[in-house]
């Protein structure tokens, strides 16, 4: 990719709406880099950023709001192309003399737009008269400024669509970014080509090139590194990456904190040590872990405890490899957002992700390969550096590990049972072709007991709590509708094979109001 790659980007200034990430993933997938920064980026910034062209988001004032966000009006000066959605339009309106009022009724939903002039922006939609579009404000353009052309309108949004063809000027009331509005991706699609002039040259083949060369100047020919690897996708794809570009001067470091599911350590030892020859290292730290869980229940305490262990264990192995200079992390472009754009640190971020406070501790310094990437673009650079497909598409899974869903205290005996429970729910869950169409899918050992009859036998046993759920992102999820056929099978073959089970029930809670986890 070169320069080109960075140099054909596309700048998203962010009003704060819940669908900013969305508009980036979009330009993105078009293989166009693009990056979100802050409504009130200063000015020099955006210049020295070069943009081929900008996007206002939306956002959830309005624009007579006494603090409604503005950005500086010479955005719009730049002669650079720029779309302003649902917000940023009407911000677009506002700054150029236009005027925008109170919509008589507040559009919410899916809505049909008619499209009066096709141009750049439209050019090519299927069924170009009519065309469903998804819809969400309150305000709504009352007058254009002067020298823009409606281009479609809907019945509550007479303004839907505007332009001002000479200067490149575009706005939309609806937010072609979500999925609710199927021509959406080619509206991007037209502005990032047709109007920008930008050309598709952001794949993951390049961008494995241009950062394994990144690292290798950054790094030196000299230095170590270190880097956690849990056998998630994002720090397995980190450590490829840089066993790529540095070979063996890195270590990566797998802690075995016995909290983990049936067979996880040893897939991933075989996957790093012997499939890539790595200098790969399991510290088998499980008794420790155990030791300092024995008799907690609380959850927030079962997770401090197991970041401070995490810590003391991975520090303790790093010092012993020596003379390491560099932390790897798989830090996502998400969690970069989160913590520079005007929404303020959200509550996705998980400090059991990262090794926390250990770069202060041991004085390394942070390497973070993935820091522009979204989570599909990382899958798709695991499938780049041949990253076994079950690795690639792992679900997600908790830092603390089995010791949230082993609810009460966690036991070795507990955890043997719940591992052989959750064993049998992958292995369904997989069968029946569902693993990679849900969000999550486990079994939790509950803190009580139930009667059963086994046999002529009464028997008064454990509870397993199967939880499989849908979910884009794990802010909100709902239950799975798994088949009664396949839910039968799980509940058949623990009570039947796993002792010290005699019931099994199915999680039909969604979040909110539930969590994901049950501790
Ligand atoms: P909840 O239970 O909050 O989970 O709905 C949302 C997502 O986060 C995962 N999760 C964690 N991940 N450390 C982690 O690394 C944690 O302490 C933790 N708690 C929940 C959970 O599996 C789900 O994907």
């Amino acid at each position: 990719m070169g320069k080109d790659a960075y140099s054909e980007n596309v700048l998203i200034l962010d009003f704060g709406s819940q669908y900013t990430q969305l508009i980036a993933r979009r330009v993105r997938e078009s293989k166009v880099y693009c990056e979100i920064h802050p409504f009130n980026l200063p000015m020099e910034a955006i210049k020295a950023y070069r943009p081929r062209g900008i996007i206002l988001s939306g956002g959830p004032s309005s624009i007579y709001d006494k603090n409604a966000p503005m950005a500086s009006g010479d955005v719009l000066s730049l002669r650079v192309p720029v779309l302003g959605i649902c917000y940023g339009m009407q911000f677009l309106t506002h700054m150029l003399g236009g005027s925008v009022g109170y919509a008589p009724d507040r559009e919410y939903g899916s809505a049909m737009i008619s499209v009066q002039e096709g141009g750049d922006l439209f050019e090519g939609l299927e069924g170009l008269e009519q065309q469903p579009v998804w819809m969400s404000h309150g305000d709504r353009i009352d007058r254009m400024p002067d020298g823009f052309r409606i281009l479609a309108s809907s019945r509550n949004s007479p303004i839907a669509a505007m332009a001002h063809v000479t200067k490149k000027l575009y706005g939309v009331q609806f937010h072609p970014e979500v999925a609710h509005t199927p021509e959406g991706k080619r509206i991007f699609k037209n502005f990032l080509f047709r109007i920008c002039g930008c050309k598709p040259v952001w794949t993951m083949t390049s961008f494995v090139r241009r950062t394994t060369k990144r690292l290798r100047e950054e790094i030196g020919d000299k230095e170590r590194v270190i880097c956690g690897l849990s056998g998630g996708v994002d720090s397995s794809v980190t450590a490829l990456l840089l066993h790529r570009a540095i070979g063996d001067r890195l270590s990566c470091i797998f802690v075995d904190n016995g909290l983990l599911r049936h067979g996880e350590a040893e897939e991933v030892s075989r996957t790093f040590k012997e499939y890539y020859g790595m200098d790969f290292h399991l510290v088998d730290a499980s008794d420790v872990f155990l030791e300092n869980l024995r008799g907690v229940v609380e959850p927030e305490e079962k997770r401090k405890i197991i970041g401070r262990e995490f810590i003391r264990v991975f520090e303790a192995k790093a010092r012993e490899l020596g003379n390491v200079k560099y932390l790897a992390q798989g830090t996502l472009y998400p969690d970069v957002i989160e913590s520079v754009s005007f929404k303020g640190p959200s509550s996705v971020i998980k400090s059991h992700h990262n090794v926390g406070g250990l770069p202060e501790i041991m004085n390394l310094r942070l390497i973070e390969p993935l820091r522009e990437l979204f989570k599909d673009e990382v899958r798709e650079v695991g499938i780049e550096l041949d990253l076994p497909r079950e690795m690639v598409l792992r679900q997600p899974f908790p830092g603390p590990g089995l010791a949230i869903r082993v609810l009460g205290e966690v036991t070795v005996e507990r955890l043997n049972i719940l591992r052989a429970a959750d064993l049998i729910v992958q292995e369904e869950i997989f069968t029946a072709g569902l693993y990679e169409k849900v969000w999550q899918s486990f079994a939790v050992l509950l803190p009580v007991r139930t009667v059963g009859v086994m046999g002529d036998e009464r028997t008064y046993e454990n509870v397993i709590a199967v939880r499989v759920v849908d979910s884009l992102d794990a802010m909100t999820a709902d239950w799975s509708r798994v088949p009664y056929t396949v839910l039968g099978r799980i509940s058949n073959r623990i009570i039947n094979s796993v002792n010290g089970v005699n019931r099994v029930v199915y999680d039909i809670s969604s979040k909110p109001p539930g969590t994901i986890e049950w501790e």
